[in-house]
């Protein structure tokens, strides 16, 4: 397994392009089997999430054709299988998602339950109950999903009862190809879910509201063909502004959507960086000075995103006074904090470890760590940009699951980070 050599101390300068959104593009992808006709999707960036919805959609008989600039054109028509086995489903949840467009489109599916993850149980009941309002008859058989529907899926209102950014998109896709109008109510309103709303309504689809708490959805007979730009990652962008104000440095990112990223910068500008935005760019300029610590809840969009918390703890960490970060998302989403005080950071969870106390520290210690999760593994990338020494990142494939080359885009902006690779 590859792991990440990482020598402290740097402070990051330099320029940045975002990436294509990860979340955006695992989506659009699934959605892309409810076409009749092929579609182009570009701005999809090179991870191991893309090639394993890639390695989903062959599996099943769709031809799929990948340029070099991973400009990804599906055929779903030449589709034969309609199943999306264990070993697929489990190394990618978001691979769940072909369950929706497979049964509005084909009237079958067969996949599997997507189980457990380092972050908690992440349920899919939500997206369970409200293909079955759209008139899915669904039973489970041996850790798989068994769907289908006689005739077409049919519009319904459906309430969810907690936000889902997932479920939302699910019955989203799902009821494009139902028989009458769907009303979602208490919808996500993250910027991918309008991500896939514009690629929907490309290939022909009538979805509207998306962006509020209620989505709906006029059933089209079919779905054609389209080109689709995928928006720009704002977790990802997101990540490189931290770092570097983790740093005492100044990055400025660009192909961004600022928009998407109102509540980072504000809470950024809290902890003492000087930020400038412009139309589709963010500058942060922390002048080399110490960060001051900023306090945060996660909450749904557009409130300060989840996938953002483990990052701004690892800033935390060496900042100026004690910051207070409440996550409200996910159950179990404090792992790394273990991994971060084995590297001299204060930090201790509190409320059934829903809540991480941050004592600043004034530096931290160079130490081997590792983390099972996407989001945990890349804030201690940052927390040993910010260390004192050699520090080890381990199991990176986490990263490789959501970072676009990671080294070559932390290198350009002067960190000294190199990847060791093992057999
Ligand atoms: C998506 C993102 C992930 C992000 C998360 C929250 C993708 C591929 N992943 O994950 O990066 O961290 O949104 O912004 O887009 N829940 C239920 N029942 C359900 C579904 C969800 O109770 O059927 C709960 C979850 O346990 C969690 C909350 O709803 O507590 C939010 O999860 P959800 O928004 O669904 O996350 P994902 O779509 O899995």
């Amino acid at each position: 397994m590859d792991k990440l050599l990482i020598s402290g101390g740097a402070c990051l300068e330099g320029e940045l392009r975002a990436s294509g959104a990860k979340n955006s593009a695992v989506t659009i992808l699934a959605a892309s089997l409810l076409a009749n006709e092929p579609v182009t999707i570009s701005n999809v960036p090179h991870l191991r999430d893309i090639t394993t919805m890639i390695e989903l959609l062959v599996s099943m008989g769709v031809e799929v054709v990948v340029d070099e600039k991973m400009n990804i054109e599906i055929h779903a028509n030449t589709i034969k299988s309609f199943v999306a086995p264990y070993d697929l489903v489990r190394t990618m949840r978001a691979s769940f998602l072909v369950l929706g467009p497979l049964l509005a489109h084909y009237g079958e599916a067969e996949v599997s339950l997507p189980g457990g993850c380092a972050i908690g149980p992440r349920p899919v009941d939500l997206h369970l109950r409200g293909l079955e309002a759209l008139g899915a008859i669904i039973e489970m058989k041996e850790g798989y999903v068994k769907a289908r529907v006689n005739g077409r899926l049919k519009g319904a209102r459906f309430i969810f009862d907690v936000s889902t950014v997932g479920g939302t998109e699910h019955i989203m896709m799902a009821a494009a190809l139902a028989e009458g109008t769907t009303v979602l109510e208490n919808c996500a309103r993250e910027p991918e879910i309008i991500d896939l709303a514009d690629f929907l309504n490309a290939m022909g689809a009538k979805v509207s509201g998306q962006g509020t708490d209620t989505i709906t959805i006029e059933g089209v007979e079919s779905l054609g063909g389209c080109d689709h730009h995928v928006i720009a990652d704002r977790v990802e962008a997101a990540t490189y502004l931290i770092a570097a104000a983790a740093t005492g440095g100044h990055v400025k990112m660009r192909d961004v959507i600022p928009e998407h990223l109102d509540v980072v910068t504000s809470k950024l500008r809290e902890s003492g960086a000087d930020v400038t935005i412009g139309e589709d760019w963010i500058d942060l300029d922390m002048r080399g000075r110490r960060p001051k610590a900023v306090s945060l809840v996660t909450a749904p969009y557009p409130g300060f995103p989840t996938d953002l918390q483990a990052q701004f703890l690892a800033m935390n960490t060496i900042a100026e006074g004690t910051a207070t970060v409440k996550e409200t998302i996910f159950e179990n989403r404090f792992m790394h904090v273990h991994e971060m005080n084995r590297m001299g950071a204060q930090i201790r969870l509190e409320g059934n470890n829903t809540t991480a106390i941050v004592e600043g520290v004034d530096v931290l210690q160079a130490a081997p760590v590792m983390a099972n999760d996407l989001r945990a593994s890349v804030s201690l990338v940052i927390a040993a940009l910010i260390a004192d020494g050699d520090t080890v990142v381990n199991r990176i494939y986490h990263i490789d699951r959501g970072y676009e080359q990671v080294e070559e885009k932390l290198q350009n902006l002067g960190a000294k980070i190199k990847r060791i690779q093992s057999r």
